[in-house]
Parts: C-alpha cells; sequence; structure tokens
C-alpha cells in the first residue's frame, strides 16, 4: 500500500497561538513547529507526544478547523488551507474527527440519532424520510440498536458514547477520519473492543486514519507509520515497528518503555 499515492499531505504546518505577555503585549507560542508528514490511503498515522507536545492541535489544523500559521494540508492533491469556507464545504463530510469525550459533542436536550442523522440532511445526502433508516443501519454497525435513537446522551456509558461518535463521524461516509485520543476516558477492556471496532470499520471503509495518542501500545497495535511529537516538533517519524526497535530520540525511547510496562500490555 504504501505506492499508492497518500491521500494526505501535510508540509512544514504551523501554528503559533497569541498569547498575553508581561503588560500589554501580546507574544507568539508555538504550539505546532513546521512539521511533515504523509498517510497513504486506507492506512493510520500515529500522532504520540505528550500532553502539551500540539497533538490536538495539529489535528484540528489537518482539519481546518482551526487556521494553520504557516505551512500546507494537502488532500487528495488540493491544498486546503487557503480555501473559503465555502469551498472548504465540499471537504467537510469527508473528512470527521473522533473525541477523546464524544458525549460532550452531543446536545443533552435532543436526541443522539437525530444528531448523528443531521449530516445526511445538512449535506443532502438522503432524501429526509430516509435518515433514520440509514442512522439505524449505523447505529447497528458500531454495536448498538435502533431503540437508542430516541434516546438522550446521559442515558449511554462511556464506552457506548464512543461508539456513538464513532457513528456520528463515519454517516457521511468519510475517507478521512482523525481519532483524538479516542480511548483515553475507557477502560482497558472497552479500550479494546472499540480499537477493535475502529479497525474493523476501516477494513470494510477502506478509512484513512489519524490516530492521536499518548500511549503507543495503540500506535503499535492501530498504526502503520507513526511520529513522535515533542513541543511542537516532529523529532521522529517512520515505519512504526522501526520507531520500537530503534528508537532515536530519549523522549521515543520513555514512550517505549511505558509499553513495556506490565500495566500497559494488552
Ligand atoms: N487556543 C489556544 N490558545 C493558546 N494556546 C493554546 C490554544 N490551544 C492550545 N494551546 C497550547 O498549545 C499547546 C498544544 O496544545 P494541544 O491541545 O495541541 O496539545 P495536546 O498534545 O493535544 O495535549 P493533550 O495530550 O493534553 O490533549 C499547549 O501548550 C496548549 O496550551
Ligand atoms: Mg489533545
Amino acid at each position: 500500500m504504501s505506492h499508492s499515492e497518500p491521500l494526505l499531505v501535510v508540509k512544514d504546518l504551523r501554528k503559533v497561538f497569541k498569547v498575553r505577555g508581561s503588560g500589554r503585549k501580546a507574544t507568539g507560542f508555538t504550539a505546532v513547529d513546521d512539521i511533515s508528514f504523509e498517510i497513504a490511503r486506507g492506512q493510520t498515522y500515529g500522532l504520540i507526544g505528550e500532553s502539551g507536545s500540539g497533538k490536538t492541535t495539529t489535528g484540528r489544523m489537518v482539519l481546518v478547523l482551526e487556521t494553520a500559521t504557516a505551512g500546507s494540508v494537502k488532500f487528495e492533491g488540493n491544498e486546503l488551507t487557503t480555501l473559503s469556507e465555502l469551498d472548504m464545504r465540499r471537504y467537510r463530510k469527508r473528512m470527521q474527527i473522533v473525541f477523546q469525550d464524544s458525549g460532550s459533542a452531543f446536545n443533552p436536550r435532543r436526541s443522539v440519532g437525530a444528531q448523528i442523522g443531521f449530516p445526511l440532511e445538512r449535506f443532502r445526502i438522503v432524501p429526509a424520510e430516509q435518515v433514520r433508516g440509514r442512522v439505524n443501519e449505523m447505529l447497528e454497525r458500531v454495536g448498538l440498536e435502533p431503540a437508542h435513537y430516541d434516546r438522550h446522551i446521559h442515558e449511554f456509558s462511556g464506552g457506548q458514547r464512543q461508539r456513538l461518535g464513532i457513528a456520528r463521524a463515519l454517516i457521511t461516509d468519510p475517507d478521512f477520519v482523525v481519532l483524538d485520543e479516542p480511548t483515553a476516558a475507557l477502560d482497558v477492556s472497552v479500550q479494546a473492543q472499540i480499537l477493535n471496532l475502529l479497525k474493523d470499520l476501516q477494513a470494510e471503509r477502506g478509512l484513512t486514519l489519524l490516530l492521536i495518542t499518548h500511549n503507543l501500545a495503540l500506535v503499535e497495535h492501530m498504526c502503520d507509520h507513526a511520529g513522535v511529537l515533542d513541543h511542537g516538533r516532529l523529532v521522529e517519524s517512520g515505519p512504526v515497528d522501526e520507531l520500537l526497535s530503534a528508537p532515536r530520540t530519549d523522549i521515543t525511547r520513555k514512550l517505549v518503555d511505558a509499553v513495556l510496562e506490565p500495566e500497559f500490555v494488552g
């Protein structure tokens, strides 16, 4: 698969946040520092790093939910960072995100089914009368039931909420999904179920994934290639087996050692 055209190419991507400095002066904080990587179609790239290293900011810039200060994001060869919001709309349904806490992205006062189905109406993917049927198929595919359609988010467990988040991300049949710590809030056994579900869905739908995590064990389980972020810089990037067997930086070595501790195995 590595010979195929990359679906996503990120080049010299940078984010400088304006922060309040001493006195009235605003200064710049570089959260993402000229990083480059690419993801081949159907593959999973892992972005690993400690808290605050710039993982979420990178994921959000790739989806153009956050404006890049500099650099390029190409999707199927098309530059996204310079598109108007109107032109970006064409890509929105093809690029989705799953968060650590999917529950918080649902409105507590509306049924989960209506919210999962909303993009089908918004992008006019199916006629209104077919929305419920489509949502129910998706609910069943992620291990939930049609009866869950009319329930509200507080009626679901943490694992079920992640399943709902996945259903919502996949309802528009996207090509590319950012998974931002998708299992970090779950028990280990539930983590494994969700990861296996994601792997199955990826195989069925040919999904290309960007997996954001601080846990190298997840990367080992899910990814072909990965990069290590440290204070906004991509200090190492390559095939996962190489990162694991021959880490070139202290920060990667630390992550590898953490995986080898018994509590992280399995
Ligand atoms: N809107 C913002 N304004 C200013 N600084 C920000 C903003 N968003 C993020 N940052 C800073 O940028 C850095 C990177 O944040 P980011 O959320 O990308 O980290 P992360 O790797 O996802 O961390 P975590 O593992 O805790 O989720 C952090 O130092 C953070 O405080
Ligand atoms: Mg984050």
